[in-house]
């Protein structure tokens, strides 16, 4: 699509590059130092709230300390290598569904580019897009070190990527979109819908909950026994706790009308079966 049809009015840009600005800051990658007025980080309810807040956060990679927004920035793990993530199934099932040399794939949200690297070799070009320049920093040293060429990276959101060359024939995102709260994953995935070619798939996969309201305290149980004692191979409990507790995972009766909605079809949807995790394979919607 010619990129003038992907602007934005300027002031939802500003507002936009708010929202990826506390995101970023929610990666993992930074660690707060201190907010005046609280003590306990984990038992301030207050913390959640957004909008300007006092706290200070410290790159976990070079110790700077800078400003920052509340709420999202308490994961305890160490955000580089994230829970265990083997990406082999899920490029296997887009070679199924024609993922070849002639595709251009863009993975949003791709962290230290597991899937990036793991996809390279079957198609032409990789876009790796996150927010986090530490995060995109491993990309580039991993791509490098495994001579991979057909790998770019570009620092930007759901909400500020700017697609340029041939339209995406896959876009993928796993772990990523919860970030945002509904609103504006409404936007992201309109986004993406735009910069997909004509028979494009979008490969969602996140932390969306499929059971009913009323069955949640139950749901949440299962699922928080079931966690880690070791984050480097998946969530702890606590993690866990605090994803529930500040992240943006939704309900998938909610989710799905958004993709729809987006001009997506939803051709595929498998849920874990402790019904917190879920992946959406979606295909553009083209008018005949
Ligand atoms: C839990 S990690 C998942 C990384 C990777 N996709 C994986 O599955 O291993 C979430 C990633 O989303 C990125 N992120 C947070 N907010 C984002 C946004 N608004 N747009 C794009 N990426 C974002 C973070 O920097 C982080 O790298």
């Amino acid at each position: 699509m010619p990129a003038s049809e992907n602007r934005w009015p300027r002031r939802l840009e500003v507002i936009a590059c708010h929202v990826s600005r506390v995101e970023m800051l929610s990666s993992g990658v930074f660690e707060l130092v201190d907010r005046p007025g609280s003590s306990d980080r984990f038992h301030d309810t207050d913390h959640a709230r957004r909008g300007p807040a006092p706290h200070r956060f410290r790159s976990r990679a070079n110790g700077s300390v800078q400003p920052g927004y509340g709420g999202f920035s308490l994961r305890t793990s160490n955000g580089l290598a994230g829970a265990g993530f083997d990406p082999t199934e899920d490029v296997e099932s887009l070679r199924r569904r024609g993922l070849g040399d002639h595709s251009t794939v863009v993975d949003i949200g791709c962290g230290a580019g597991t899937f990036v690297l793991a996809v390279a070799p079957h198609c032409r070009r990789v876009i790796a897009v996150d927010v986090s320049g530490v995060m995109l920093g491993e990309v580039a040293r991993r791509v490098k070190q495994n001579a991979i060429a057909n790998v770019e990276t570009v620092q930007a959101g759901f909400l500020t990527y700017e697609h340029s060359g041939v339209p995406a024939d896959v876009v993928f995102t796993r772990n990523a979109l919860h970030h945002l709260p509904d609103f504006w994953r409404a936007l992201a995935l309109t986004r993406l819908a735009s910069i997909m070619a004509p028979a494009g798939v979008l490969w969602l996969r996140d932390l969306v909950y499929s059971h009913e309201p009323v069955d949640a305290g139950a749901a949440l149980e299962r699922w928080f026994d079931g966690a880690t004692e070791d984050s480097k191979t998946a969530y702890t409990h606590e993690e866990l706790v605090e994803h529930v507790r500040a992240e943006n995972s939704t309900f998938s009766w909610l989710l799905e009308p958004l993709i729809t909605h987006a001009g997506l079809r939803i051709v595929g949807c498998e849920v874990d079966p402790s019904r917190t995790y879920a992946r959406y394979e979606c295909v553009k919607v083209t008018s005949t």
